[in-house]
């Protein structure tokens, strides 16, 4: 080997050591598609933790020091007006957007600003956006077996053969959505109700530990309305719960008198508590009248 090439090998392997490390550094791009190794800690009870969070659009604040805190295992629905800031609070705990200022931990030891979108995802936090994004040609089970291995090409993920409890958790997933008579269905036939308990049932594949909901019952028939409050109940205390939305039937089934409920407005907590307490509060009703 001439001097040169040693000289070109010896710079490249010089630049990758260098990227290597700052790789490990633990910015937001050193987390991309690698596995995080830390476990969140769930001991103190917290499952999320938002801390005086500002995020500016064009020096307009979509949240204003907001600051909130969700138990482990808790059901906790969060309702304000339009433009209150709830769509760009999940925007920045699942790093869809960063933050100005502000702290969000997983758990008490997960700092979530520190790693990107799939990252997040991988800790074990799982998104529901309104629209529902199955898979339309394959079946019922075809989607909630792709969800197992979300992160293995399609194909290879369709031919690998299941093991028995893969196909004990894909069954007992369909039973909880109420899809089990619809496993050889083809998801495009479902209606809207079941496509989006299908897609939360492709989340709960990855038995994620927080699961946000955004709008999750927009568009669905009162019936269907109702199966979603009975699913995110059976679901809570597995899992925590965030969950959005501006159906007060639907926030009052799930809040059934004595879970909290937080009241967004203008990008920062404007009330907390029962849901009663929380339709009495005059500031409430004023920012509700208000819009
Ligand atoms: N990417 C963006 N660029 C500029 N402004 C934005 C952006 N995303 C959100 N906003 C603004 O931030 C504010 C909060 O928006 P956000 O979507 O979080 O509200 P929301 O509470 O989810 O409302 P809704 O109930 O209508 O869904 C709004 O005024 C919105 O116009
Ligand atoms: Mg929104």
């Amino acid at each position: 080997m001439t001097p040169d090439l040693m000289e070109a090998g010896a710079k490249r392997r010089a630049e990758h050591r260098e990227r290597a490390e700052r790789g490990s550094s633990g910015d937001r791009g050193a987390a991309w598609g690698r596995p995080v190794g830390r476990e969140p800690d769930f001991a103190h009870g917290v499952a999320l933790y938002l801390d005086d969070v500002t995020v500016s659009f064009d020096g307009f604040k979509a949240l204003n020091r907001l600051s909130l805190s969700i138990d482990v295992g808790e059901l906790r629905c969060i309702i304000g007006p339009n433009g209150a800031g709830k769509t760009t609070m999940m925007d920045c705990i699942t790093g869809k957007t960063r933050p100005d200022a502000g702290r969000i931990s997983f758990g008490s030891t997960i700092d979530l600003l520190r790693l990107n979108e799939p990252a997040i995802a991988q800790i074990g936090i799982g998104r529901k956006f309104q629209k529902p994004t199955v898979y339309e040609r394959l079946t019922v089970f075809e989607n909630l077996e792709l969800s197992l291995a979300a992160d293995r090409r399609v194909r290879a993920a369709l031919r690998a053969r299941l093991s028995g409890a893969e196909r004990d958790r894909i069954a007992e997933v369909m039973a909880l959505i109420h899809l089990q008579d619809e496993a050889a269905c083809s998801a495009g036939l479902l209606s809207h109700g079941q496509k989006q308990w299908l897609e939360i049932g492709m989340l709960l594949m990855q038995d994620p530990k927080l699961l946000l909901l955004d709008e999750p019952v927009a568009g669905m028939t009162d019936e269907e309305t109702e199966r979603t409050a009975e699913l995110f109940l059976s679901l809570a205390g597995r899992h925590s719960l965030v969950v959005v939305e501006h159906d007060m039937h639907f926030v009052e089934q799930l809040t059934q008198g004595r879970r909290k409920v937080t009241v967004l407005h203008e990008g920062s907590v404007l009330a907390e508590g029962l849901l009663s307490q929380v339709q009495a509060d005059e500031r409430v009703v004023e920012v509700y009248l208000g819009r």
